[in-house]
């Protein structure tokens, strides 16, 4: 891939554009940010750390759309971070705003491009860049399962002291707090993890999965987690660009599976040179299935508070 770009120089995105270049993944990486200077100056960072690390892929940093014309992947990670005295709604119509204004750039300046959303509440924000950009539901998937799953194998790993690299696991459903995780899946050497845990302790990490985000913000004290939410943006970014038809949990514009349809959910997905090369279903429980609807009606709940 000649071009990626990253929207958003923060936290999440200045990782996320590291760990691109680290890994070669496409001859050019650009930061695009609205500070002045911002992404120009952690892009000259990261570049100048290449001789040291190896890697030929440029960083470069911009305040303008033009710099990342022809991209074949967007990581849209722009938004706001809630202050003090701001709600939750406040929140979601700024960040509705920033990413429609994103979209809109993205589709004037590369209309084939794939956006992959990180930016929070992200199955909203996924369906907003979709709505704006026009694009169809294989070139926009959101970055939300990886990141519930990663945090789910890390506490297994931790508890039964083993590789986090032999720990399957599936989680469903919208990001965060509605996360549906299907324990049935979970494997670690293929070993059903029900025959290594008790089930109390499996449920302790499933709510500590549940509540993962929070844990870190509480312990940051200002900000929320980065490095392995830039971690999950990027495994769904190597997918696409090496076309590597990979199954990992995403959030992908749902048009029937699961008996859902019009909204962006947790669901296993296929990604490759195309994006969404497919939603894969899986069988579940009655008591899954509710929980799924239930996410899917908090999603949707959030939706219908739009001003698009
Ligand atoms: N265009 C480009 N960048 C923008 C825009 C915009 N319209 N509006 C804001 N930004 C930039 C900010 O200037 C800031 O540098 O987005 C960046 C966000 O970075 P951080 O505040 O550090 O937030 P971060 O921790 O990176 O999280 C970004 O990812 O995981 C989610 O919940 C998280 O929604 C949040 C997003």
């Amino acid at each position: 891939m000649d071009k990626i770009t990253v929207i958003g120089a923060g936290h999440v995105g200045a990782t996320a554009a590291q760990r691109i270049a680290e890994r070669e993944l496409a001859r050019e990486v650009v930061l695009v940010d609205i500070l002045e200077g911002v992404p120009q100056g952690k892009a000259l960072d990261q570049w100048e750390s290449a001789p040291v690390e190896g890697f030929d892929t440029m960083v470069t940093g911009a305040q303008s759309y033009e710099d990342t014309a022809g991209s074949g992947v967007y990581v849209v990670t722009a938004g706001l971070a809630r202050k003090p005295g701001m709600s939750r709604d406040d929140l979601l119509q700024k960040n509705t705003q920033i990413i429609a204004g994103v979209a809109e750039q993205i589709k004037l300046h590369s209309p084939d491009a794939i956006i992959v959303m990180v930016t929070n509440p992200l199955d909203v924000m996924a369906y907003v860049a979709k709505e704006v950009a026009g694009f169809p539901r294989e070139r926009v998937i959101g970055m939300a399962g990886i990141l519930d799953t990663a945090r789910f194998r890390s506490f297994i790993a931790m508890e039964l002291n083993v590789s986090v690299e032999d720990i399957q696991a599936l989680v469903l459903g919208g990001h965060g707090d509605s996360m549906v995780p299907i324990v049935s899946t979970v494997s670690v050497g293929g070993i059903p993890l029900s025959q290594l845990m008790s089930a109390d302790r499996i449920e302790a990490l499933v709510e500590r999965t549940r509540k993962g985000g929070g844990e870190i913000v509480k312990l940051l004290g200002t900000g929320s987690a980065y490095y392995a939410p830039s971690s999950g943006a990027v495994q769904m970014v190597e997918a696409i660009a090496r076309n590597k038809m990979r199954v990992l949990p995403c959030a992908a514009w749902l048009e029937g599976e699961f008996g859902l349809d019009g909204l962006f959910l947790g669901v296993p997905c296929k990604l490759g040179r195309g994006g969404l090369e497919g939603v894969i279903e899986v069988e579940l429980s009655d008591e899954e299935r509710s929980a799924l609807e239930a996410s899917a009606a908090a999603v949707r709940g959030t939706m219908e508070m739009l001003q698009l």
